[in-house]
């Protein structure tokens, strides 16, 4: 099964695919992690891509597309959950026309519906481990309070990430809402789209989906 989480920055992509990886055995397929692995790992494409991000930018349909292809070659388990890809309808139709070369299939689209305000604050307490990127939040989901990842057992650092801040926020809301957010009438019209409460908590938004999957 291959399927895409669509939402704003902070809408809970990111922690619901990590749930459908451990559940599901399907693998995350996150651009945004990547692109970061990539700028971390000092690569040429990571330098062209550090300031784009660091913006709130997107990073150019080439790039991701290409990060995409390659993976997609790779592992399949359980599946795939586009994480944050596609977010232009260059990219939507590049994954369909991936999809198609392999004789895969994309099963469901699920928009995680948010409140704007909710995500600034969402954003602002995030934080994720540094040893396997489990998510957490000052408010709903501190870190445990003798510092080891409940996910992974490890103390490693936990890190924040440098576009989690108010100016980049607003920058990346700009660009979902005028180059992402028409995906969701693409996706309508192709009748894939499902829609959830990511206002719900963690738990509850877990059995929306779940529901969704079958
Ligand atoms: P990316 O890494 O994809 O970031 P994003 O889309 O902005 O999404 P986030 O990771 O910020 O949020 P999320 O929805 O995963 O939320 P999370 O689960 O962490 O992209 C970063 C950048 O890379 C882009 O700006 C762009 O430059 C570039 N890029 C990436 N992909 C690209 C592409 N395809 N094309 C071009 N450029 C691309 O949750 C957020 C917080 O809320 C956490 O603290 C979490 O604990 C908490 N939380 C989650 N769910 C709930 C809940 N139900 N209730 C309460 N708290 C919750």
């Amino acid at each position: 099964m291959n399927i895409i989480l669509l939402g704003p920055p902070g809408a809970g992509k990111g922690t619901q695919a990590r749930i459908l990886v451990d559940g599901r055995d399907m693998i995350q397929l996150s651009t945004g992690d990547m692109l970061r692995e990539a700028k971390d790992s000092g690569s040429e494409m990571g330098k062209v891509v550090a300031d784009v991000m660091a913006r709130g930018d997107l990073v150019t349909d080439e790039i991701v597309i290409g990060l995409i292809r390659e993976k997609l070659a790779g592992d399949k388990r359980g599946g795939f959950i586009f994480d944050g890809f596609p977010r232009t309808l260059k990219q939507a139709d590049a994954l369909a026309q991936l999809l198609e070369e392999t004789g895969e299939t994309l099963d469901a689209v699920i928009e995680m519906q948010v409140d704007d305000a909710a995500l600034v604050a969402r954003i602002t307490a995030r934080s994720t481990c540094g040893s396997c990127g489990e998510v957490y939040n000052d408010e709903t989901k501190p870190i445990p309070a003798d510092g080891v990842c409940t996910s992974c057992g490890t103390s490693a650092a936990f890190k924040r990430r440098a576009d989690d801040n108010a100016e980049s926020l607003k920058q990346r809301l700009m660009e979902y809402y005028k180059k992402t957010s028409p995906l969701i009438g693409y996706y309508y019209a192709k009748g894939q789209l499902s829609s959830v409460d990511g206002l719900a908590e963690i738990d509850d938004v877990r059995a929306e989906i779940a529901a969704i999957l079958g």
